[in-house]
């Protein structure tokens, strides 16, 4: 990586330089499609994905209840609504059922989010989309994931990824990309991220500066060859931890399907007793995380929406247990039998 980052610096093409050019088409490829566009992170490659497929005022956008903010945030930042849904608590991921349900003439687009990097059933959905609505992948937690042979975001219109770098794949700052097979949607998402611009100086739309720099494409080149590896070896870690941590109560995350491929972005356990096993594990030096406390409809930022307590009950359950425990590449079984023995010494932690 340092030596990609400092040809960066030699040649010193830092806006849309040819490492850029070249990790689109090396990303679109690992993806299986036809296009990626570069971008400044992953919720403008929402926003941007959006914009271009012309959802605006008076459309509706079906979000899971259950997310990071920015799922919902981008659709209101477009001047659409976000319709909340429920999720499944056998995957942690929308209520695809609940979704379809909340379908109606104003529909323009369903966001499933591969949530914690599970490959989100979202067959159904892409059955049931043909001309009435689209489906947009959130890819930001799963990068190579795979519903059967199929990588995240190939499946509907478009997907979303971000860089931040704690994802499965994360660059050395904010980093994202919008993937398509429609090239009216890859050339529309090119114009918006560079001030909606067609030709130099010849300035279409309204449009900010969104652009993926040269330097983070650098290091995202290196990294890509390696991914699919990091994320096997992530598996490897969560078999683990499945034998390590059973007898103790906790509610472990679910399997993907047969055939398809979880990339165990967290490890989310759930426990009813969450806040003093996070601090029980604190004391023993093993941090956790929550993803995350509070689902959508309770944050200040969507009031407005008019949802309340009790509305979503299945993404209240999960923000109230679960708890992310240590997950990365390269993580050993010692490290995973640390964590499953801090836990059993919290006791029953169901
Ligand atoms: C599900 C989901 N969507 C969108 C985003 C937004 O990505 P970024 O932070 O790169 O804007 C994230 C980032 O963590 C995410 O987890």
């Amino acid at each position: 990586m340092d030596t990609a980052m400092k040809a960066v610096i030699d040649r010193g093409a830092f806006i849309l330089g040819q490492e850029v050019r070249d990790f689109e088409v090396e990303y679109a490829q690992y993806c299986g499609v036809a296009r990626a566009v570069g971008l400044d992170n992953g919720t403008s490659a929402l926003e941007l994905i959006l914009r271009a497929l012309g959802v605006g005022p008076g459309d509706e956008v079906i979000v899971p209840a259950m997310t990071f903010v920015a799922t919902a945030s981008a659709v209101s930042m477009v001047g659409a609504k976000p319709v909340l849904v429920d999720i499944d608590p056998k995957t942690d991921c929308m209520d695809m059922h609940a979704a379809l349900a909340a379908v109606n003439d104003r529909t323009r687009a369903v966001i499933p989010v591969h949530l914690y990097g599970f490959p989100a059933p979202i067959g159904p959905l892409l059955s049931a989309a043909h001309g009435k609505f689209q489906v947009i992948e959130d890819c930001c937690q799963a990068h190579g994931a795979k519903v059967g042979s199929r990588r995240v975001g190939s499946m509907g219109v478009a997907g979303a990824f971000s860089f931040y770098p704690a994802k499965n794949l994360g660059c050395f700052g904010d980093g994202g990309m919008a993937i398509t097979d429609e090239p009216g949607v890859a050339d529309r998402i090119v114009m918006l991220r560079n001030y909606g611009e067609r030709k130099k100086y010849e300035h279409m739309e309204l449009a900010y500066n969104r652009r993926l720099d040269t330097v983070q494409a650098a290091v995202l080149k290196v990294k890509l060859p390696r991914l699919d590896d990091w994320n096997t070896d992530r598996r490897r870690v969560a078999a683990a931890y499945r034998i390590a941590l059973a007898g103790t109560g906790l509610v472990l995350p679910p399997d993907a399907a047969a055939g398809d491929e979880h990339v165990h972005y967290m490890y989310a356990v759930r426990t009813k007793r969450r806040e003093g096993l996070q601090a029980h594990l604190k004391a023993a030096n093993i941090e956790t995380g929550i993803h995350y406390p509070y689902p959508l409809h309770l944050l200040p930022v969507f009031e407005d929406l008019g949802y309340r307590e009790g509305s979503f009950p299945a993404s209240e359950a999960l923000a109230r247990e679960t708890l992310s425990l240590p997950m990365f590449p390269g993580m050993t079984d010692g490290e995973v039998g640390r964590v499953a023995t801090a836990i059993k010494a919290f006791g029953q932690a169901g």
